[in-house]
């Protein structure tokens, strides 16, 4: 695994969480709370190396210097359905982000991405967006949609992802090599449905009940 780039965030918390998440006998609703929680403490590892600048604030006790966040404004992009999923988490997190939406879906028998829908924010260029899915399994969903956004005039985004297969994030390492990638778990490999191993299933059937 040495030629694939990507920081994996192997927190205690969110690796329990996972784990609970895989089962199969885990129901939607604790799925969707698993899954709400990850991307927040996610979040906190993502947004790790933002900019913050001083501010002079007044306590109720005195006038003092405090941190703030600075830099670029953010933006995040749930790849429908499933990282929809992901989308409270990180907006819990980052309460002034704005959202954009980006549809995609695998068609079953070539497994190539289809996009269906686009809506963004209109600043995209000056925001740092984080594109939330958590599956990274060929790759060819989240490729797709970083090349739409970049297409749209997004500069700078980060990839951030729940269970990702080697493959997956080789195609984005290759194709987005100044997206940074960031996920919960690497697994072993693809298997010939393309789904990852042993990975969760179907993610977004899983969120919503749709099995
Ligand atoms: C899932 C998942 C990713 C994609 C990953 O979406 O949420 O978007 O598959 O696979 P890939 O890396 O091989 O492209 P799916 O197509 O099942 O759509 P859904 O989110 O609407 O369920
Ligand atoms: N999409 C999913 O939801 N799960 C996989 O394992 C692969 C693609």
């Amino acid at each position: 695994m040495s030629d694939i780039k990507a920081t994996v965030v192997d927190h205690p918390l969110i690796q329990h969480k996972l784990t609970i998440m895989r089962k199969k006998e885990t129901p939607s609703k604790d799925f969707r709370q698993l899954l709400e929680e990850i991307a927040m403490l996610m979040t906190y590892e993502v947004t790790r190396d933002f900019p913050l600048e001083e501010i002079e604030i007044e306590t109720p006790v005195a006038k003092c210097k405090a941190k703030v966040l600075a830099g670029k404004k953010v933006g995040v992009v749930p790849i429908l359905r499933a990282g929809l999923g992901l989308l409270n988490g990180v907006v819990n997190m980052i309460p002034s982000a704005r959202v954009g939406h980006i549809g995609m879906y695998r068609d079953p028998a070539t497994l190539k991405p289809v996009e269906y829908y686009c809506k963004l924010p209109g600043d995209v260029a000056e925001r740092t967006l984080i594109v939330v899915d958590p599956m990274l399994a060929t790759g060819g969903s989240s490729a797709a949609a970083l090349t739409q956004l970049k297409n749209k005039g997004a500069k700078h985004m980060i990839l951030m992802c729940l269970v990702a297969a080697p493959e997956g994030i080789k195609v984005i390492n290759e194709e987005h090599p100044d997206v940074p990638v960031y996920v919960a778990a690497i697994d072993e490999r693809l298997n010939e449905k393309g789904y990852i191993v042993p990975g969760l299933g179907d993610a977004g059937d899983r969120i919503f009940g749709t099995l």
